[in-house]
């Protein structure tokens, strides 16, 4: 097999711009720090689904060995993504996926478990009895589609609690509140609302606000992230009543990827796990959060010091060199 070392991997990312996967892209560099020399060419279709197919299209036409990808919406990458992996290319797909089973492994949540979760969880705060505004994601976006499918079918096991209305949020805060504006009978009337994830959940919470309903309705989202601006930071603030954390797998992908890579054995569907975050357990959420990035400031710190030593080391080599052409 080829040297490690001297691999491309692909990745093909639907929107780079928002917390969620800035993590995933530091999760990302983190992992392929420990394969120095592997090249990693990175493209952000900013949330635009025609893009993203013509930036997988240039990845394939430069030469890639691998694709990962967070396909935007399902359905219009998965030409593009059939087309890499009948080529030979090894593809992994992370948190979003295609409509297509030909591909090499996925990375993610299981979206229809977090909507179930969330579900679950809505029932048990509701205690039994109440009416729920849902905010989706982007339309044609597979965790949108199963999380709004598993949150259907916790709630459908119980009678006392109805979704009086749908919004789609497309993932974004701005959207959100508009469609929210348009809504405000079943907003005034509602126990709760569901949101697809804690930016439009973050969102949803200062529409209420405006409108002076923030006190009894609870607000439910999907991420729990970390740091300034994050899930936690929100559950803890009580913005937000709960979020269900979505693991965005950045460091499972290239693991995968290098394991595929180096023709090592590994699993088709890496399954991330989920769970309530709540007053319950934020504060232990995030005093482990707080340990865990201290650490992982510890490793950074020692990769510099090994980095200078290394130059070090290879002035010193230079000289040497320079000395015996001379
Ligand atoms: C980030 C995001 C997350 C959500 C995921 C679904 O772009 O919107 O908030 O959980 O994508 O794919």
């Amino acid at each position: 097999t080829k040297d490690a070392s001297l691999y491309t991997i692909g990745f093909s990312q639907c929107i780079g711009s928002d917390l969620w996967r800035r993590n995933m892209l530091d999760e990302m560099k983190m992992e392929l720090s420990l394969h120095p020399g592997a090249n990693f060419i990175y493209a952000d279709a900013d949330g635009n689904s025609k893009k993203q197919a013509e930036q997988v299209k240039n990845m394939l036409n430069k030469g890639i060995d691998l694709l990962i990808i967070s396909p935007n919406e399902a359905q219009p990458l998965t030409g593009i993504v059939e087309q890499a992996y009948n080529k030979g290319i090894p593809v992994i797909v992370i948190d979003r996926k295609t409509a297509s089973a030909q591909y090499t492994a996925y990375v993610g949540a299981d979206n229809y478990q977090v909507g179930k979760i969330a579900g679950e969880y809505m029932h048990t705060i509701l205690k039994g009895k109440g009416k729920v505004v849902e905010v989706m994601g982007l339309p044609g976006s597979s965790p949108a589609i199963e999380r709004q499918r598993g949150f259907y079918d916790a709630l459908a096991q119980y009678k006392g609690i109805q979704i009086t209305k749908q919004v789609y949020g497309d993932w974004l805060k701005e959207n959100a509140q508009k469609q929210l504006m348009q809504i405000q009978p079943e907003l005034k009337d509602a126990d709760a609302v569901f949101a697809h994830n804690d930016v439009m959940a973050t969102g949803t919470r200062e529409v209420l606000d405006k409108l002076k309903l923030s006190k009894n309705i609870k607000v439910l989202g999907i991420d729990a992230l970390p740091g300034t601006g994050g899930g936690l930071q929100m559950v803890s603030a009580g913005v937000l009543d709960a979020s269900v954390v979505y693991p965005t797998g950045g460091k499972e992908a290239i693991m995968t990827a290098f394991r595929i890579l180096n023709k090592e054995p590994f699993s088709r569907e890496t399954i991330l796990q989920s769970l309530v975050i709540d007053s319950t357990n934020v504060q232990l959420m995030k005093l482990q959060w707080g340990k865990i990035s201290s650490q992982q400031k510890d490793i950074e710190r020692q990769q510099a010091l090994i980095a200078e030593q290394r130059d070090i080391y290879n002035n010193q080599q230079m000289v040497l060199n320079i000395i015996v052409i001379t």
